[in-house]
């Protein structure tokens, strides 16, 4: 099931100092589109330039402070994860707007997450490489604080490693060889095995079954070394989380992720079980 998104702001229809900050960093700007997928940033767009293709994403002056925090903490979080992710070229602020400028990215700005998606082990070899770089000191967020109210246990969000917390299709860009992750405002220091958790998640949404979804997972080492306990234990305080979400919300695109959350917790409970 597909996620809502929202329309970025046109270029034209920021303010005309907002441009012209972008444009001493950028280069005149010869043309601008809004590009892919996402529901937070109100500036979303490629920008053909004089020197090149950057893509920019941004916040403006009545924007949530979640979405203004989520923008400064991926522009922070980038110079650690240029393996992975696009490299941030410049940032500026002006008038209320936020934005920053990224290297433009060839490729699908969304992967497909279907069952039989040849993009998904191209993911899984991004997870991989994620698990190899240190969660740097900046990572100040943690799944503690992002879940913990739902947790009877907090030992079970608490770990060091450099988690996404939202490996959704439109936060990664496929090319032919190779897919980038983006989006590192929804980063957070955690366990190492969560975000091939929150993969498996996401997989489940786009109709995969649980152990197949796992199976897609399976070869990454922090998914091998988890305690079958703590994903137990994460898969019911997820299906928390969501219910929480979902009461009083009839949105069916979140209900139907709330029924996700509560498969794979049944499934991990199951597995968890000890053998007769
Ligand atoms: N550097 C880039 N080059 C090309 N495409 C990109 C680049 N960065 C992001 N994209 C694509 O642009 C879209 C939006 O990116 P991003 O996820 O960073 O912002 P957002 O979705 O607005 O934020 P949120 O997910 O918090 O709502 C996605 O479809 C993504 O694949
Ligand atoms: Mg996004």
């Amino acid at each position: 099931m597909n996620r809502v998104t929202a329309t970025s702001v046109e270029w034209v229809a920021l303010p005309a100092t907002v441009r012209a900050a972008v444009e001493e960093q950028a280069g005149p700007v010869l043309s601008a589109e809004p590009h892919g997928d996402g529901r937070n940033s109100p500036v979303r767009l490629a920008l053909e330039t004089a020197q090149g293709r950057v893509f920019i994403k941004g916040t403006g002056p009545d924007d949530l402070e979640r979405r203004r925090w989520k923008l400064d903490l991926g522009a922070k979080l980038s110079p650690y994860v240029t393996r992975i992710a696009p490299a941030l070229l410049w940032r500026v602020e002006a008038e209320g707007w936020d934005i920053a400028g990224y290297e433009y990215l060839p490729g699908r700005p969304w992967a497909s997450q279907h069952p039989g998606s040849r993009d998904v082990p191209k993911l899984v070899a991004v997870l991989r490489e994620l698990e190899e770089i240190p969660a740097p000191d900046v990572l100040d967020v943690t799944a503690v604080e992002c879940w913990g109210r739902y947790a009877d246990d907090l030992s079970v969000l608490e770990g060091d490693a450099f988690v996404h917390r939202d490996p959704n299709p439109a936060n990664f860009v496929v090319s032919d060889d190779r897919a980038w992750m983006v989006d590192w405002g929804w980063a957070a220091r955690g366990p190492a095995w969560l975000t091939a958790a929150q993969l498996v998640l996401s997989l489940m949404e786009h109709e995969w079954e649980a152990g197949a979804a796992e199976e897609a997972v399976s070869g990454l080492p922090a998914w091998q070394a988890a305690d079958p306990r703590d994903l137990a234990a994460y898969g019911e305080i997820n299906a928390r989380m969501w219910d929480d979400y979902v009461r009083g919300n009839d949105d069916p695109v979140d209900n139907y992720r709330a029924g996700v959350a509560h498969a794979w917790a049944r499934h991990r409970a199951e597995l968890a079980q000890p053998s007769p």
